[in-house]
């Protein structure tokens, strides 16, 4: 039995600004998504890791992974993805061989992920979590907003106690059982605008307990330009 990677990247990242779909964009050179293959496959426990690639840019992706190394024991797969995040996810874990009882899903967004944190999410479903989310708490205040009738601003509705809120990345490690089970039964949520934004969110709707570990800063989801200034940076500490 062993633990795989799925990391979904069939985003076209339009917040990102217009040009290449995001995960091709490159940080130091080397494309988004090579930096989260490899981020991934660094780990131990990670045996194989699924890239979920937009259904046009299957061949791309075969090709751009196929110039770029990783370690020689993973093996690598390449599988189209869907609409939404939560369709390309389900297409990812339909393309898991059977011995696999453990998956992390991974966001090709996150692509400076330290392998650490890769580590304590799969070390925490092996030890007995069937569902592990890395998570940080917040800088900001979060309010609640409602939509003003009139077309007015918004209005302020509620400010949950900021203490108790986290801010949530990836890898979120699953039973497999578990979030192949979410993904089967809340299926028809995929496409009508009322999907989970993350796949805990998805086993928290089955109605199973979801467990925290600590993430990390060099986590963070590149989807504004100014992340990839950061990213950048980070990168250059990284190389220095
Ligand atoms: O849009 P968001 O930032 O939540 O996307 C998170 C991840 O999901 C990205 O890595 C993106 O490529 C992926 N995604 C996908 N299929 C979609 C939409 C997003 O694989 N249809």
């Amino acid at each position: 039995l062993s633990t795989a990677a799925v990391i979904p990247a069939a985003g076209r990242g339009v917040r990102l600004g217009p040009g290449t779909p995001k995960a091709l964009r490159t940080l130091g050179g080397t494309p988004m998504l090579v930096h989260a293959v490899r981020a991934l496959a660094r780990a131990r426990e990670v045996a194989l890791v699924v890239v979920v690639a937009p259904a046009d840019g299957v061949a791309e992706v075969r090709t751009l992974l196929g110039t770029h190394g990783f370690p020689e024991s993973k093996e690598i797969k390449v599988v189209a993805g869907g609409g939404t995040r939560q369709e390309s996810v389900r297409l990812g874990l339909a393309a898991l061989p059977d011995d696999i009882d453990v998956v992390l899903v991974h966001d090709a967004a996150r692509p400076l992920v330290p392998v650490e944190t890769v580590d304590a999410v799969a070390a925490a479903v092996r030890d007995g979590a069937p569902a592990v989310v890395p998570a940080l708490p917040l800088a900001d205040t979060v309010k609640q907003v409602e939509p003003d009738a009139a077309g007015g601003p918004e209005r302020v509705v509620d400010t949950p106690e900021r203490a108790r809120l986290r801010a949530v990345q990836t890898p979120q490690g699953f039973r497999r059982d578990v979030l192949t089970e979410a993904h089967e039964k809340l299926a028809d949520q995929a496409t009508d605008g009322h999907g989970a934004t993350d796949d805990a969110g998805m086993v928290e709707r089955i109605g199973v307990q979801v467990v925290v570990v600590r993430g990390h800063e060099e986590a963070f989801k590149v989807t504004r330009p100014i992340d990839l200034v950061l990213a950048e940076a980070v990168l250059a500490r990284r190389r220095a």
